[in-house]
């Protein structure tokens, strides 16, 4: 198969959801429609449970099970898939939202009767920002659910985006019969109350066909005037307003009675994009180049603590990845090559001797990367790398022991690039200020500086609200901030300048008197 070809049947992608709403179980079932896996629960092992809070050991289980899942690559019909894992505990985040920097496609997963929950919401900005192609994969219709209609109403309102119903349930909960796939024209059903038991489907070009009344009896009537204001509510599928995220086509189903999968499988492979260019500080990055180019959106540290061994997951943008080969790290101006680069396929790992655009290739590192960072021929580029948010939660953090002090900041330093969390230096006293997003992730630095940096580290409260990035338009202001907020002035990770707002009537003041200051709440701008 020639280069190109290669490219175009590659589709990566990532699944997200609200916990709970079934990404988890709706991975299962694709990985064994791709014979990827032949038991369901393999994927689910990987999952941080809500009650493993405090449960270090299952974490680090976890993470073990975690790299294995990273990346779930398959072949389907000619296609090559591969499905990027994101955490789905919400602490996460951050890793969730670098992962969408290497996909070049989403299914978001909405729970019917929970309808659009917060963290589908965040996650639905990234992909906005980033322009990425969304597909709605509305789950659990074998409960009662909120109305169809009303559901793509609240869709279209809170992830903003167009709606287009590509396939539609017929009844729900107790009450399911079918689902109609209005992209291929087939009805998919159950005979009797089993609802592990699918029929095949039947094709019905024309719902007129009286032997949709023959298979749905008395709801034939009912989906034949649901379709019909479909068909008058929304306009016709367009594959480029897909493409471009201005619409996300919506497909209903069941993950768990594996109903609507396949379905929205066939549709995916045919609709969703295969690698798309990759913007570049520099340029836009066609994936056809025939020179590589790829960077670093994920980095996952060894369980071993005895050998400080991590994974560098490099997104393959252009060209062709080889084994042995010396590839450019613009970050560190060096040549590197990789005698052991790593592909996932499913719940295997091996060695691989090339990588194709869209392909994820797993490097062995001993901490020669950061998170962003770009390899390529020669070429300077540099890939640009989603901007880090302001934290939500912020600790001063503390050497415990002060025989250890090295270690642990060699940790800290460590962790922050495999993008744990972020850091924050007071320009007043150097002190340090860990910003998470969730409670979970700071157990997680403080375990994990134990257990492989034998660092000891303690928190202390930081009562801050926000985390602004600064641009100071205006020099004589900048100098009279700084004077004035002196306390509240940090340097984040790359020497950028923060202003660390202690309460929101704190930020609305600064804001209103230091007119000349932009104050952002994410890194770049
Ligand atoms: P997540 O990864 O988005 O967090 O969700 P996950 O797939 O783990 O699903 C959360 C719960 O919802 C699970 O139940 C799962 O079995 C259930 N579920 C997923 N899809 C469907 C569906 O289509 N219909 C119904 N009725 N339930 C569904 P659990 O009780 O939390 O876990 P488990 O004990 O069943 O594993």
């Amino acid at each position: 198969m020639g280069f190109n070809e290669e490219i175009k049947r590659r589709r990566t992608f990532a699944i997200v959801s609200h916990p709970d709403a079934g990404k988890t179980t709706l991975t299962e079932k694709l990985l064994l429609f791709g014979g990827a896996i032949h038991v369901a629960g393999a994927v689910k092992s990987n999952k941080i449970k809500k009650t493993a809070t405090s449960d270090f050991m299952e974490i680090e289980r976890q993470r073990g099970i975690s790299v294995a899942t990273s990346v779930m690559g398959f072949e389907y019909e000619g296609y090559k898939i591969n499905i990027l894992d994101t955490p789905g505990h919400q602490d996460f985040a951050e890793d969730t939202f670098r992962t969408l920097t290497a996909v070049d496609s989403v299914i978001v997963v909405v729970d019917a009767a929970k309808g659009v929950e917060a963290q589908t919401e965040k996650l639905m900005q990234v992909c906005r920002m980033r322009k990425t192609p969304v597909i709605v994969f509305v789950n659990k219709i074998d409960r009662e659910g909120k109305d169809p209609f009303d559901l793509l109403d609240e869709i279209e309102e809170q992830l903003k985006i167009k709606v287009r119903p590509l396939s539609w349930p017929v009844g729900m909960g107790k009450r399911l019969k079918a689902v109609y796939n209005i992209f291929e024209k087939k009805l998919y059903y159950f005979a009797g109350d089993d609802k592990t038991k699918a029929e095949k489907p039947k094709e019905f070009k024309d719902l007129n066909d009286p032997q949709l009344d023959a298979t749905l009896k008395a709801d034939a009537a009912k989906l034949r005037e649901d379709l019909e204001l479909v068909e008058g509510v929304y306009p016709e599928f367009n594959l480029n307003e897909y493409l471009s995220a201005e619409t996300a086509p919506v497909f209903f189903g069941s993950a768990l009675y594996n109903f609507g999968v396949r379905e929205l499988l066939e549709s995916f492979i045919r609709i969703a994009p295969f690698p798309r260019p990759s913007a570049a500080v520099e340029r836009v990055v066609d994936p056809f180049e025939e020179k590589f180019t790829g960077f670093v959106f994920k980095i996952h540290a060894n369980m071993d603590p005895n050998h400080r061994n991590r994974i560098a997951f490099v997104k393959v943008c252009s060209g062709k990845f080889k084994r042995n080969t010396n590839f450019r790290h613009i970050r560190l101006e060096r040549d590197l090559k990789f005698s052991n680069p790593t592909a996932f396929m499913a719940d295997k790992q091996s060695i691989v001797e090339e990588a194709y655009p869209g392909d994820i290739v797993g490097l062995h590192d001993s901490g020669n990367f950061k998170i962003g960072d770009t390899l390529t021929e020669g070429e300077l580029i540099n890939y640009k790398g989603l901007p880090s948010f302001s934290p939500e939660m912020f600790r001063y953090i503390e050497n415990a022991d002060p025989m250890k002090s090295k270690q642990l900041a060699k940790g800290v330093d460590q962790l922050m690039d495999e993008g744990v969390a972020q850091l924050f230096t007071l320009t007043m006293n150097g002190r340090k200020i860990i910003g998470c997003v969730g409670q979970l992730q700071f157990e997680v630095i403080e375990y994990r500086l134990l257990h492989e940096y034998n660092a000891k580290c303690r928190y202390e409260p930081a009562q801050l609200y926000k985390a602004c990035w600064v641009r100071p338009n205006d020099k004589a202001e900048w100098e009279d901030f700084q004077k004035r907020k002196y306390k509240s002035l940090a340097k984040d990770k790359h020497g950028r300048d923060v202003y660390l707002a202690e309460s929101s009537y704190d930020l609305e003041m600064a804001q209103m008197k230091f007119k000349n200051l932009e104050f952002f709440f994410t890194s770049e701008f």
